[in-house]
């Protein structure tokens, strides 16, 4: 080979390697290839799931925030993951192209709740439970069940006076008792207590390692869910017999023209249990601890209370709450708001990318993780002045668009919200009208399980006010 036929092999190939480079840099819609959001992907297999888990996760959030912006990529729990803490991304993957990136969870959560409970799906089986589960937890419907929801709140409160009690395992118990009731109607207390037994056990085994042998806490919780489920089905088997109309939720399912399965009914009763009752709870539990914290704050919200039993009185009204007294809470709601904003109980909700998804200039690949962040948004002072600050008067004004999402947004937001608050607003009413409470231990730590609570669930000691 001559010397000249040399040089031509060798520019041909050096000529290559640049043009497969170059065309490496573009996908096959001639767009450039987008980069990867920046962040580090720890360990093989293991990634970064012991520096998130090793620390309180929230720390680790803020410090990737802070080296590398708002979008941030990682690798958790052998999940690749893109993770985003400003509100205009999480309205991208929540609201505007929320069918690019699909609920996603661990097949045993999926297997012990019920593949087919709402928040699994998308697509027209979502849209149609969706449209059930709204029917029954709409102002509309929930509107008739204040008394019902009250007489659980002063039977709570009624058992703990005097008494150390544990504010989470406490307010655990209401918030089944008014789920059951929203689900079931009245006939909830015939089935409260075999029903409570078996979500008990369910529970245990939730976050427990997925090995279905006998004697494991996963094979109990299973078993403990077929209990669950063959008791809604005798439920279901009994209100066909009588076909009277209910305007609870189990009604709603019934009622549905197209027919959902017994099946998918039971997993969706017990998906909704799953939904209402910690974050409820937690939410009542950060609400006494701020309100404890707060004495200026709780006096304001005390003396609101009093007025509308005042003005229930002056009107000649029944004593018990309704509907429109809880419309007259204007500082208790705001209560509710700076606490879902504070104590941020879901720090953040997870979705799976369908497709290749671009976003500002990064590259979401198919498949990873997509998680965002709802108490950076809440935390940052972009958003909030003073974000540390637990300050209900924040709320006189309203929050700048996408920046408040306790409740989620988009299509999977949490059709409870309107529940959840008034089931809030009518146990603080009688809390604050009657009782007063002292904080027993420690009270700076914050636990997660996975919803933030105060640590150790918040002992507190509880006695009618003089
Ligand atoms: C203060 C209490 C509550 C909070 C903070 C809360 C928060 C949320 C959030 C953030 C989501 C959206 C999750 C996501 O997008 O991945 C959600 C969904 C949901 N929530 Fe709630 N929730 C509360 C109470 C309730 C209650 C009382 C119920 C029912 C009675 C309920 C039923 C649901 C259901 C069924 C979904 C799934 C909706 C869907 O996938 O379309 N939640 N909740």
């Amino acid at each position: 080979m001559d010397f000249i036929s040399l040089c031509f092999i060798l520019s041909s190939l050096i000529f290559s390697f640049f043009l497969i480079n170059y065309l490496l840099k573009f996908s096959s819609f001639g767009h450039v290839k987008l980069p990867l959001p920046p962040g580090t992907m720890g360990w093989p297999y293991i990634g970064e799931t012991f520096q998130l888990y090793s620390q309180n996760p929230n720390t680790f959030f803020a410090s990737k925030v802070k080296k590398y912006g708002s979008i941030f990529k990682t690798h958790i729990l052998g999940c690749r993951c893109v993770m985003i803490s400003s509100p205009e991304a999480a309205k991208l993957v929540l609201v505007s192209k929320a069918h690019l990136f699909k609920p996603t969870f661990p097949a045993s959560k999926e297997r012990m709740l019920g593949k087919q409970a709402i928040f699994f799906h998308q697509g027209d089986y979502h849209t149609k439970l969706r449209k059930l589960v709204l029917r029954a937890f709409m102002p509309e419907a929930i509107k008739n069940i204040v008394s019902e929801v009250e007489s659980l709140a002063v039977g709570s409160l009624e058992s703990w006076e005097g008494k150390l009690i544990t504010t989470f395992q406490e307010m655990k118990t209401y918030a089944f008792n008014v789920a059951l009731l929203s689900i079931l109607g009245k006939d909830e207390v015939l089935y409260r207590e075999d029903l409570k037994r078996c979500y008990y056990n369910l529970e245990k085994g939730y976050n427990s390692m997925p090995i279905n042998l006998p004697g494991t806490l996963f094979h109990k919780a299973m078993k403990a869910r077929k209990e669950l489920a063959q008791i809604l089905a005798k439920i279901l088997s009994l209100r066909r017999e009588t076909k009277q109309n209910y305007n609870d939720l189990l009604g709603s399912f019934m009622g549905d023209a197209e027919g959902l399965t017994d099946e998918q009914i039971a997993d969706n009763m017990i998906g909704v249990i799953f939904a209402a009752r910690d974050t409820t709870a937690s939410v009542l539990t950060w609400i006494l601890k701020y309100l404890a914290e707060n004495p200026s704050v709780l006096q304001a919200v005390t003396e609101e209370q009093e007025a509308i039993i005042k003005d229930k009185e002056k009107c000649g009204e029944e004593k018990s709450l309704n509907w429109a007294d809880t419309k007259k809470m204007p500082i208790t709601t705001r209560v509710i708001q700076e606490t879902l904003r504070v104590a941020s109980i879901l720090s953040f909700t997870f979705r799976e990318a369908v497709e290749d998804v671009e976003f500002n200039g990064y590259l979401i690949p198919k498949g990873w993780k997509v998680l965002p962040l709802f108490r950076n948004i809440h935390h940052s002072p972009d958003n909030f002045t003073e974000p540390e600050k637990f300050d209900p008067s924040r709320f006189e004004v309203a929050p700048k668009p996408n920046t408040f999402m306790p409740f989620g947004n988009g299509t999977h937001s949490c059709p409870g919200n309107e529940l959840a608050k008034l089931e809030i607003l009518v146990l603080v009413h009688h809390i604050t009208t009657k009782y007063r409470w002292s904080m027993m231990g420690p009270q700076n730590g914050i636990q997660y399980g996975p919803f933030a609570l105060p640590q150790n669930g918040l002992p507190i000691r509880l006695s009618l006010r003089t």
